[in-house]
């Protein structure tokens, strides 16, 4: 399973976002750790949760930003993530289900990542260019 590095490209030019897409990339390469060491299910499903923890954290962190700065593409974004929340639970529960083999770990990896990429790459650019546009500068808060 090929495993997902931050690079340039994947920058939407925001640090605050850069920083959480480096993190959500960084519990899927531990994911994908867990399966290829062949760790047991319960390891392979303990990485699973933090991922999908850390997704929903990052989704309503860039759901808040783009509600403030009135962004409007907020619509398709939250559309977008709610569908991927609901991938990543039902991948979930066919782990748990079905068991936690290497091929359906690897299949979940690839589709994580694939989605991941994409969305970046095509709609939170997106949002990066509207804020430079607008001269808007977003912060983690304390
Ligand atoms: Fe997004």
């Amino acid at each position: 399973m090929a495993a997902i590095e931050w690079t340039n490209d994947l920058s939407v030019q925001v640090d605050v976002i850069d920083e959480q897409h480096k993190m959500l990339i960084k519990h899927l390469g531990d994911f994908a750790t867990a399966v290829a060491s062949h760790q047991g299910p319960g390891a392979i499903i303990s990485t699973l949760d933090f991922l999908i923890e850390y997704t929903n954290f990052h989704f309503e962190e860039e759901e808040k930003h783009m509600k403030r700065s009135s962004y409007s593409g907020l619509e398709q974004q939250i559309s977008q993530h709610e569908a991927f929340k609901k991938t990543l639970a039902d991948m979930e529960s066919d782990f748990k289900e079905d068991g936690a083999t290497h091929e359906l770990a690897g299949d979940i990896h690839t589709l994580l990542v694939n989605w991941l990429v994409t969305h970046i790459k095509t709609v939170d650019v997106e949002f990066g260019k509207f804020l430079a546009e607008n001269g808007i500068i977003i912060r983690n808060e304390i």
